[in-house]
């Protein structure tokens, strides 16, 4: 189908979205809080949220795989986590002010279930979590340099918002040496240059930066399967052989699992390449879909934190009561071994099901499934092994594929070219079915072009 013809349909059925988006736009800049969730040529603006399903504000009802970009695979509303909240609202409170003793039951289930991690501090997001990971691996070297993977995204803050998502192939630099490009006018160019960048699965790049900067080098941050680029598994012994440089090279290795933890394994995905990191940030499924993120590692490296160290850690929110009992009831009740392996056979079943679709079509796509996740690449035919190579797609197609599936109440991804698709919880083989019968007029409409 012709895009027009999906911006018409998306436009006739969300006229009330217009609306509020007109109003919202007085306050919010582009009407968003998170620049992420604006989107051409308005937002979607949601008004609730059950199980597998949103509604929004014109009514209409969505099958949901964007899930709060992989925070809410809980399932919207799960009642496990909705009577932990209530339970806290009924009888403790949202916020005391002094630490509360039901932190640690969380705390315990994180060190189960993330090897390497001893002991922890809970922030408020995923940005913070990374940014004072970096700052204590700082505090731990005496370094200052960091080492960060093109278009991978960490957060906001200017340590790590760097070479996120270069939006031109000119300003990336060569393939040897990656330009480290702010992606945020406001970053000071003294701050960016302390950020160098190595590609994905590069690992002669990665041997490279480590030896030129020798001494200077604080930490390497990266995720063990890099999203945010769509999805890219690590190529077979990379993150072995990383694990094995910073360990020659004296530098942390902070994975980040903020997106992967829980979604793209039964726990952090780092734990199937059989390496140990020094640090890992979490986030999103931590918190059962509440702001509830953290960051952890060795006990010798997270004893430099404050008070007991020098790296200073701060926050009115962290660990507040309604996040943790959020987050433990994720943990504990929701986020099992059995239901992740639920949550991965629906995904690889859709990952199929798009793959016959768009082989029928005779449309040029790469589809891929790892875990509870999946991602699409319009226009490549090999799954890509670093982000040079996935922003080789075709985000054109990829958006018309976005309202098509919309318009067909489905929202088929986080809205994004280069985000992905979440399986929930509450998802079932049905939901998959309609994703896929919504997938095939789209698609199809595609390929008449
Ligand atoms: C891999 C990764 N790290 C960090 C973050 C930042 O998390 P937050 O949005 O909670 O600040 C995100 C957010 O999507 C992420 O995908």
């Amino acid at each position: 189908m012709p895009a027009p013809r999906n911006q018409r349909s998306y436009e006739s059925r969300t006229r009330r979205s217009r609306r509020v988006f007109e109003d919202a736009s007085r306050y919010f800049p582009g009407g968003v809080n998170s620049a992420i969730q604006y989107f051409s040529p308005y937002p979607l603006y949601v008004t609730r949220g059950e199980g597998s399903r949103v509604w929004d504000i014109d009514g209409n009802e969505y099958i949901d795989y964007c899930l709060a970009y992989g925070a809410a695979t809980a399932g919207h509303r799960n009642p496990e986590i909705m009577r932990a909240i209530k339970s806290v609202a009924d009888n403790v409170g949202t916020l005391l002010g002094f630490p509360t003793p039901s932190a640690i039951g969380l705390a315990k289930e994180i060190v189960r279930r993330f090897p390497g991690v001893e002991m922890l501090r809970f922030t408020n997001s995923g940005t913070e979590a990374t940014m004072y990971a970096v700052r204590l691996a700082r505090a731990v070297t005496g370094r200052n340099k960091i080492v960060k993977v093109e278009g991978a995204y960490h957060g906001a803050h200017d340590y790590l918002l760097i070479s996120d998502k270069p939006t031109r192939r000119v300003l990336m630099g060569s393939e040897r040496a990656p330009a480290s490009v702010p992606d945020s006018a406001g970053t000071p160019e003294e701050v960016a240059a302390l950020t160098l960048v190595v590609r994905f699965n590069d690992m002669d790049g990665l041997e490279r930066v480590l030896r030129e900067n020798e001494n200077e080098v604080a930490a390497v941050v990266m995720e063990a399967v890099q999203t945010n680029s769509g999805l890219i598994p690590p190529a077979e012994g990379y993150l072995k052989e990383v694990r094995r440089l910073t360990e020659y090279y004296g530098v942390l290795l902070i994975i980040d699992e903020v997106k992967t933890g829980f979604n793209a394994a039964a726990g952090p995905a780092y734990a199937a390449y059989g390496i140990v990191p020094d640090l890992v940030t979490m986030g999103k499924v931590v918190g059962g879909g509440t702001p509830l993120a953290a960051f952890g590692g060795r006990a010798e490296y997270m004893e430099e934190v404050t008070p007991l160290g020098r790296a200073v850690h701060y926050g009115t929110y962290n660990a507040n009561p309604l996040s943790v009992a959020a987050g433990y009831a994720a943990l504990t009740k929701v986020h099992t071994e059995k239901s992740f392996r639920q949550r991965a056979y629906l995904s690889e079943r859709l990952a199929k099901g798009l793959r016959d679709i768009v082989e029928d079509a005779g449309i040029t796509a790469y589809i891929m499934s790892y875990g509870a996740m999946g991602a699409i690449y319009f226009g490549l035919e090999e799954q890509p092994r670093d982000f040079r190579e996935a922003f080789r797609a075709d985000k054109a197609a990829w958006h018309d594929w976005w309202l098509g599936m919309l318009v067909r109440g489905v929202i088929p991804y986080a809205g994004a070219w280069f985000e992905e698709w979440f399986v929930s919880v509450a998802h079932t083989e049905e939901d998959v079915d309609k994703y896929l019968v919504a997938a095939e007029e789209v698609l199809k409409g595609l390929a008449r072009g």
